[in-house]
């Protein structure tokens, strides 16, 4: 039969006219479990993992999975038996990271707004670093490690002021941005953190921006980050590891980011370059592990053909895919099955009560009601972004492995969302 694949979709082909997952047809998965679906390729997720090892074959270096691109029990697992560690930026995530098997030692905790009780907890689990990124939340990170008799270890996360090209929400290097401490301000830090009796520091760490589709910002990085590990041990103050961070985009519209392994020749160039190639490295990737590995299935509901735009109504909404309410992104939209029919322009638009639910404008499509579409590159910042809004239950996650799949997460129920609610007056159960 005639396989086509499709570009960027390393897991996605057309066998005749059906859509693929590896060795699945999305339309049989979509009529057995229904719609909204969410559909993810382990094999994609290992090759795009296998990108990042290529790159740094040789070389020291953990790869540390930003989980909050797609923190499902079943995705964690997947990367936790592939060795990795874990990015997490809440007490929630390191549990999800401990339920689905990962190990303590290789989790760092980024974020601006750790509580007294998420640091006590990673304390406790025995995490391998704190990206600390204030100097308020060092002393108190300082306070909580001594009140239970231990030693937190600790990278600052330095904003390097790099402009990542990327979209304003998701760039997070620049002056003005709420992450991390200003660069001119580092060596104070860990002068400070050097002298914290519950502190000992093992890092230094940066993340620029995500969906980066350029070189060039993580090359200012790199010489910004090792002028000031330069400084820092200069100060008398060892460092074992430096932290790059995440943030290298995918293909959702034409994007022609550089593949990991080829970022990281050049990163590594330049590293070598300057002396600190055979230094211990950390990355911290999210939507490059698991951006391109996932679809989101739906059911065309209604046509509905206007004077100045026709709209085609489907089931998935921006509480299952809010990236295009969020931040105009583009999702491609392909039929589960193609069609040789004419096509016409529709707006692809969600069932909830905002103008803003779209999922994607001028889309040529040759569609009717009750046909299957997935929106593609749904693997990161998908699911793990969706919300209950208009009462609207979570879509379920299959993760396919050749010609099997697990369903990792069944849909949600109405009982699940009424969970915790109580009627005035009603005794709590
Ligand atoms: N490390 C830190 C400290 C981060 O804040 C992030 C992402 C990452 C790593 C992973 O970045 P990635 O490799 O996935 O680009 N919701 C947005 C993206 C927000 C990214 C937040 N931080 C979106 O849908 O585009």
């Amino acid at each position: 039969m005639n396989s086509t694949n499709l570009p960027g979709q390393p897991q996605l082909a057309y066998r005749g006219n059906a859509l693929f997952c590896e060795e699945l047809c999305l339309s049989d998965l979509a009529k057995e479990h229904g719609t909204p679906l969410f559909v993810y390729s382990k094999g994609s997720m290992l090759s795009a993992l296998a990108a990042y090892q290529r790159g740094f074959a040789g070389r020291k270096v953990q790869i540390c999975y930003a989980m909050k691109a797609n923190p499902a029990l079943g995705v964690i697992q997947v990367f936790a038996e592939a060795g990795c560690g874990f990015d997490v930026v809440s007490g929630g995530d390191m549990d999800r990271v401990l339920a689905a098997g990962g190990q303590a030692s290789k989790i760092i905790f980024s974020g601006v707004g750790k509580t007294r009780s998420e640091m006590q907890r990673a304390l406790q689990a025995g995490i391998g670093c704190f990206n600390v990124e204030s100097e308020a939340e060092l002393e108190v990170l300082s306070d909580v490690a001594l009140g239970l008799g231990l030693v937190a270890p600790v990278s600052i996360r330095v904003n390097p002021n790099v402009d990542p090209k990327t979209h304003p929400y998701i760039s997070t290097g620049l002056k003005g941005s709420k992450f991390g401490v200003a660069h001119d301000r580092v060596l104070q830090t860990y002068q400070r953190a050097a002298i914290l009796a519950g502190i000992k520091v093992v890092g230094i760490d940066c993340h620029i921006g995500s969906q980066i589709t350029e070189i060039a910002p993580y090359l200012d990085a790199v010489d910004r980050m090792l002028d000031l590990v330069e400084a820092i041990e200069a100060a008398g103050i060892p460092l074992q590891h430096i932290d790059f961070g995440g943030g290298l985009g995918i293909n959702y519209n034409g994007d022609t980011p550089p593949s990991a392994d080829e970022l990281w020749q050049k990163m590594l160039a330049k590293l070598d370059a300057r002396g600190f190639g055979t230094r211990q490295l950390m990355i911290e990737p999210g939507r490059s592990l698991v951006g391109n590995a996932g679809v989101c299935l739906s059911e065309v509901l209604y046509l509905k053909p206007g004077e100045q735009k026709n709209f085609c109504i489907i089931d998935a909404a921006m509480n299952d895919l809010p990236r295009p309410a969020m931040y105009q992104a583009y999702h491609q939209i392909v039929p589960l099955v193609s069609s040789e029919e004419a096509q016409q322009t529709w707006d692809v638009v969600g069932p909830v009560c905002e103008s803003g639910d779209w999922i994607g404008h001028d889309r040529a499509l040759a569609v009717k009601a009750g046909d299957l579409l997935a929106v593609l590159s749904a693997g990161a910042y998908c699911m793990s972004m969706a919300s209950n809004y208009n009462s609207r239950g979570r879509a379920p996650e299959l993760l396919v492995d050749g010609n099997q799949y697990h369903v990792i997460r069944t849909r949600e129920t109405m009982a699940d969302q009424m969970r915790n609610e109580i009627l005035v007056g009603s005794t709590p159960l």
